[in-house]
């Protein structure tokens, strides 16, 4: 069966370790069918601008272990107005590239999902972000390596932290979702956890340091950035002047969280969704978002996963408070 694809790929929004692992299947998987690859540069604005470049299975060598994205990344206002996805669509026509594989979050994929609807131009999403917040998949390129990043900094913290017998409030990152907060608090044996999805949840941290904190060599307050009293620097403040008998300090761990050498998990969930997103493709899908759901790969559409919102294990939540 002759195969008439040309497939451009892009990294969108912020990086995530694992990118490159994508990057690599997908390119070595479309070699295989005889499918041509063109990496696009920078994300969206890469793809306005036409700066491609032919991809081979020799140029994704040796980046299997690498973080970051060898195609370079950004977050493209234009792409969002009907005249920058114009030019973008008159880019893509001039290389004769007729499907687009996107590896990014859910400003990416809402991008994806416009574009495909006005050029009839199959769009095939593949989730990476270390916040691990899209709808329709268990799992993100970088989610598990974040983790670990942020676990082994916590534990170093933790060492500080009981030697002086203090109160570390530690900012991770998650805008808008607690993926990463939660569930780094749990392998740390974090004594709060604050995130985005829950309210109210200052009277809680109010009750322990109240009731418990005293009792405690140290105390490790995971507080992701979106949470609703504004992440970890003006929780501590407040908690500052609430309890001035507490030795409070304060680490935010930023984009120390994005880097790094993916982890064993995040190389072959990359591997195995760069695969599926060239398969989708030669299965003539369009507009869909590859995912995992108990460790299977799943389809979900692309507009589904940009308008419905994933919510944190509610069953990770509950056990929080009985590990304190
Ligand atoms: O990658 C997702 C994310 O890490 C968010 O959790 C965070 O708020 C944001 O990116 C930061 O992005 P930037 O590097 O553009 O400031």
């Amino acid at each position: 069966m002759e195969i008439n694809l040309k497939v451009g790929v892009l990294t969108s929004g912020g990086d995530a370790p694992g990118m490159n692992a994508a990057i690599r299947a997908v390119v070595r998987a479309a070699t295989h069918r005889n499918i041509e690859v063109i990496g696009i540069r920078r994300g969206y604005q890469g793809m306005i601008e036409g700066d491609f470049i032919k991809m081979d299975s020799a140029c994704v060598s040796g980046i299997i272990q690498r973080g970051g994205t060898i195609l370079q990344t950004a977050r493209c206002m234009e792409f969002m107005a009907p005249e920058g996805r114009k030019k973008a669509y008159d880019q893509l026509n001039s290389f004769s590239i007729n499907a687009v594989i996107v590896i990014g979050g859910d400003g990416s994929f809402t991008g994806a999902s416009i574009m495909s609807r006005e050029y009839d131009i199959p769009f095939i999403g593949i989730p990476g972000t270390i916040d691990n917040d899209l709808y329709g998949t268990d799992y993100t390129i970088g989610f598990d390596t974040a983790l670990n990043t942020v676990v082994n900094a916590v534990d170093k913290i933790r060492d500080t932290a009981s030697s002086h017998g203090r109160i570390f409030f530690v900012e991770v990152m998650g805008k808008e979702a607690g993926f990463i907060a939660l569930q780094s608090g749990i392998a740390c044996g974090a004594e709060g956890i604050l995130i985005p999805e829950e309210k109210g949840q200052i009277e809680k941290l109010r009750k322990f340091l109240d009731e418990r904190a005293k009792l405690k060599k140290s105390s490790i307050i995971l507080v992701a950035e979106g949470e609703e009293e504004g992440g970890a620097i003006p929780i501590a403040n407040k908690m500052k002047e609430e309890y001035p008998e507490f030795d409070i300090r304060t680490t935010i761990l930023g984009h120390i969280q994005r880097g790094g050498t993916p982890s064993a998990v995040d190389r072959i969930n990359a591997s195995r969704m760069g695969v599926a997103a060239i398969e989708a493709l030669i299965d003539d899908q369009k507009s869909i978002m590859i995912g995992i759901v108990n460790n299977e790969i799943v389809h979900v559409p692309l507009n589904k996963t940009v308008k419905l919102c994933k919510d944190v294990s509610r069953d990770m939540l509950a056990i929080t408070d009985l590990l304190v």
